[in-house]
């Protein structure tokens, strides 16, 4: 069965969100591209979904990055500055 999980913790002066799935993995050409503006694997897919939160997330002062194993599932990390 499909399953996602979403959970938050502090880390010092940053907040981590980690996104996780049990889907069907990405291989290393996947992962080489998939911040880039437009590239998707699926056949009705934009390639603008990680572009564009990349873009959200560096504009925020923070950073997004991924693990992922083919045919097990994804983890995407986001970091984000505290405001004082
Ligand atoms: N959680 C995930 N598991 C497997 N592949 C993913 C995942 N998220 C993104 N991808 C891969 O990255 C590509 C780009 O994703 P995205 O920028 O969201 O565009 P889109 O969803 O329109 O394809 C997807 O087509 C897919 O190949
Ligand atoms: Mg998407």
């Amino acid at each position: 069965m499909g399953k996602i999980e979403i959970g938050a913790r502090r880390e010092g002066a940053e907040v981590r969100i980690f996104i996780s799935d049990n889907g069907k993995g990405m291989d290393i050409l996947t992962l080489d591209r998939l911040f880039s503006p437009f590239f998707t694997t699926k056949e009705n897919g934009t390639g603008l979904g990680l572009s564009v939160s990349d873009r959200i997330i560096k504009n925020h002062g923070g950073c997004i990055s991924v693990n992922s194993r083919l045919n097990e599932g994804t983890q995407f990390v986001i970091s984000l500055p505290l405001i004082q």
